[in-house]
């Protein structure tokens, strides 16, 4: 499914819609280049799963835990968004709690899934993002061929 989006609040609601069909153990996998809207997608995903906090870029920390503040019974309640540019392959991903986070039902925004390689499981939701222009309209493409459309 391909959507184009002409504002971050468009952005926000097909996170919202995407959020709407998320399990505990799902692993969201983002594609697309600097400031295509990867971190501003999951902005949306946060505020849809119910976290108070703020999301920013997890760059310069790897990992980020996003809990929800009253999750319902049920629905992931845990948000951790990853950026795995820096780490050198699976066994990093595995230190960094990989599997620990996904038994605990939490659901996974990874940047940079290469990085991961075969932990990423064959039902991962992929999404890609890219810059149509130099203003506000990105075209994101979801491929999840289990739950949505
Ligand atoms: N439709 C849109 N969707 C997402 N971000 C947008 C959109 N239009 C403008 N922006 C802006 O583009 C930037 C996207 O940055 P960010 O989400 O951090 O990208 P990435 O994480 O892919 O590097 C933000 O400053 C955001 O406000
Ligand atoms: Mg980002």
């Amino acid at each position: 499914m391909t959507r184009e989006v002409k504002s971050v609040e468009e952005t926000w609601a097909l996170a919202q819609e995407v959020a709407a069909t998320l399990r505990q153990g799902d692993v969201i996998c983002l594609e697309g280049d600097l400031g295509a809207g990867k971190t501003t997608f999951t902005q949306g995903l946060a505020k849809a799963m119910g976290v108070a906090g703020r999301v920013t870029s997890p760059t310069f920390c790897i990992v980020q835990e996003h809990r929800a503040a009253n999750p319902s019974p049920g629905a992931p309640a845990l948000l951790v968004h990853m950026d795995l540019y820096r780490l050198h392959g699976e066994d990093d991903v595995i230190a960094i709690g990989w599997e620990d986070y996904l038994s605990e039902g939490a659901v996974l925004v990874v940047e940079w899934p290469e990085r991961a390689g075969s932990l990423i499981p064959p039902d991962a939701i992929h999404i890609s993002f890219a810059h149509l222009d130099g203003g506000e309209r990105r075209m994101i493409e979801i491929s999840n061929p289990h739950r949505i459309e």
